[in-house]
C-alpha cells in the first residue's frame, strides 16, 4: 500500500478499506454509509480524512466519524495490528 493512500482489500466475505500515512495503517468498512459505495475508490486527503468519490462524504481515518455529509451515520472501524511489515485486521472485537 502506498504512503497517503487507500486499498481495498477482501476479508472472507468483507471488503475493508485499509488507509495509511506514514507508518499508521487503519482499517475502516469498506463501505460507505450514505449510498454503500466503495470508500477505496475514493481519496485520503491530507488532513486524514478519507472522502467518498460519489457524493463527496469524508470520515475521519481513525474513527469512522462523519466530518462532512451527506453521510449521517459513521464507518465501522476495525482493529490494526502491524507485525513483520505485515497488516493484520481485527474484524470482530
Ligand atoms: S455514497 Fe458515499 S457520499 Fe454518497
Amino acid at each position: 500500500m502506498s504512503e497517503g493512500g487507500l486499498l481495498g482489500v477482501a476479508i472472507g466475505a468483507r471488503r475493508v478499506c485499509l488507509t495509511r500515512q506514514g507508518d499508521a495503517v487503519t482499517a475502516l468498512d469498506d463501505r460507505c454509509p450514505h449510498a454503500e459505495f466503495s470508500l477505496s475508490a475514493g481519496e485520503l486527503l491530507a488532513d486524514g480524512s478519507v472522502e467518498c468519490a460519489w457524493h463527496g462524504a469524508r470520515f475521519d481515518r481513525a474513527t469512522g466519524a462523519v466530518l462532512q455529509g451527506p453521510a449521517c451515520d459513521p464507518v465501522p472501524v476495525y482493529d490494526v495490528l502491524l507485525l513483520d511489515g505485515d497488516v493484520h485486521v481485527r474484524l470482530d472485537p
